[in-house]
């Protein structure tokens, strides 16, 4: 549909986590018009659900050098080097400028940033806040600082797509809008800088740890302006996510790799820790290896999740250093303090994302990706733990810096995608338990070509259907929404990401293929980039 309402501003940033709000406020510090858009309310989305914390080489004998080894070495030979330098040499001072921002992180007796370790971290380089609560805590300081900034914000705002000029350049972005007055239904802000911040996707599959919100719509929409992405199959799966039965579907409580960190052990039903013997760090293993270990045991006890064991922790350190975990585990009838905690792998991160560059600038002019929804190359194949909340920080300085360097002027958008049409065909709701089943079935943890081939297979038949229905005079599709848009964006997202899992015939990093065991460096170190032309679908 066609925009009802529009504003302009300079610079439009879609998304409220760390990476959307950090950008926000450096380029509204930079005297840039800023409007910050989000799909429900501004602390919505992942980063309040960050437990772990923020990775950063600021403990006394660790170095940038240090961090940068153990990244390249959980990316299983697909990191851009220089991407994760630059990661790792501005993350210590960008946590810095995080706590002058307000953020609060936990002290030890004298003073200094308390640490912690993770997976594939050699050292303790972990900041984290209400000791488990750390996404929470950031999460906190930056809606606050945006609230207090002369910032316009747009809440319950559904990014539709990208508007670009005559010349292709973008011209700002599509709205869908509910209930927020006088920005109702479906409109427009114009502006020469968009910033795509929207997170991940864990929702296209049953379990995940993401917030119900992680639909994609960053990549779906760069993929229907024709951006370049990149790396999707690799979905990284949490190792210890709660086990709440096989049937648990949406968003599925966290058990913190810190916990590993802190000394929990990984143990099978007869308190076997069989994480000994199978990498030197055991338990704190990069992520990827210990998810596989946890499905291959699981696999062969045919059970449905392995143990967590930290009862030697006791009731006061479970309380004081794992508070929210803790509460989670009790409102589910579980005790760490007396008993083991169930847990099993469950979606957790999008390694790849939206190509970008090291200013994040994507292959569209004047649009850029920052955050999970990015694929800056500081990931590779598996996400070391806790680089995260520190991308979103870092690279939304640079982007911030490089618009405000640039400052493109501003253009009337054309003709652009979105602005006539939905991008057909616009799927039902009810259509998203089927592409999360699907997804779980043939593109879960272990993948085979089997498996994905079935994927594909009913991915398209969703696809089809919803063709047939659009073409149909009286189509039955529910309009234009939220729901619809999010279900049609998880279908897009599916399908590249299944396109790639198949044409990747290795075994790297998170991406695991029952039919292809080995890492294959001779074709396969590389990177499947996708780009969509034209018909959008
Ligand atoms: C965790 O706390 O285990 C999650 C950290 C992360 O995903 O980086």
């Amino acid at each position: 549909p066609a925009p009802g309402w529009a504003i302009d501003a300079d610079v439009v940033v879609v998304g409220s986590g760390v990476a959307g709000l950090t950008t926000a406020l450096r380029c509204a510090a930079a005297g840039l018009d800023t409007v910050v858009v989000t799909k429900a309310r501004l602390d919505d989305g992942s980063t309040r659900w960050a437990q772990g914390g923020i990775a950063a080489a600021l403990g006394e004998g660790d170095t940038p050098e240090q961090h940068l080894a153990d990244t390249l070495v959980a990316g299983a030979g697909l990191c851009d080097e220089e991407a994760v330098r630059t990661l790792v040499t501005e993350g210590p001072d960008a946590v810095r400028r995080l706590i002058t921002t307000g953020a609060h992180f936990d002290t030890t007796d004298s003073g200094d940033i308390a640490l912690t370790r993770e997976g594939g971290h050699h050292r303790r380089r972990i900041a984290h806040a209400g000791g488990d609560a750390t996404g929470a805590e950031i999460s906190r300081a930056l809606v606050e600082a945006v609230r207090a900034a002369a910032l316009r914000i747009i809440e319950n705002a559904l990014v539709l797509d990208l508007l670009t000029d005559a010349e292709g350049r973008t011209a700002g972005v599509s709205l869908h809008v509910m209930g927020e007055g006088q920005h109702d239904g479906v409109g427009a802000v114009r502006a020469p800088s968009v910033v795509l911040a929207t997170g991940g996707m864990g929702q296209v599959f049953s379990a995940t740890t993401n917030p119900s919100v992680s639909t994609g719509d960053g990549v779906a929409l760069a993929l229907r302006a024709g951006a370049e992405v990149s790396d999707l199959e690799f979905v990284q799966f949490h190792p210890t996510v709660l086990f709440l039965g096989a049937d648990s579907e949406g968003q599925q409580p966290l058990v913190s790799e810190a916990v590993r960190g802190e000394g929990a052990h990984l143990v099978d039903a007869t308190g076997t820790r069989f994480m000994l013997g199978q990498h030197e760090l055991a338990e704190l293993a990069p992520r990827d290896i210990v998810a596989k270990a946890i499905t291959r045991r699981m696999h062969e006890h045919g059970t449905e999740h392995m143990y967590l064991d930290a009862r030697h922790f006791g009731a006061r350190m479970w309380e004081q250093r794992f508070p929210t975990i803790l509460a989670a585990c009790r409102a589910h009838g579980i005790d760490p303090v007396t008993e083991p905690v169930p847990v099993a792998p469950a979606a957790h991160y999008a390694s790849g994302g939206i190509r970008t560059d090291l200013r994040g600038r994507t292959t569209v002019p004047g649009l850029y990706a920052c955050g999970e929804v990015a694929c800056t190359g500081v990931h590779g194949a598996n996400r070391l733990a806790s680089n995260s909340l520190l991308e979103g920080l870092v690279f939304a300085e640079r982007i911030a810096a490089d618009i405000a360097e640039t400052r493109p002027p501003r253009t009337e958008p054309a003709e652009a995608p979105g602005d006539a049409d939905a991008p057909v065909p616009l799927l039902a709701p009810e259509a998203r338990t089927a592409i999360q089943r699907t997804m779980t079935r043939g593109a879960g943890v272990l993948r085979s070509a089997e498996s994905l081939a079935a994927a594909a297979e009913e991915l398209e038949a969703l696809h089809r259907s919803a063709a047939a229905d659009a073409d149909d005079p009286e189509p039955k599709v529910a309009v234009p929404g939220v729901d619809t848009w999010e279900v049609t964006n998880l279908l897009l997202v599916s399908r590249v990401l299944v396109a790639a899992a198949r044409e990747r015939e290795e075994t790297r990093g998170c991406h695991w293929r029952e039919d292809r065991p080995d890492r294959d460096d001779e074709h396969w170190r590389r990177h499947l980039v996708v780009r969509i032309a034209a018909d959008r679908t």
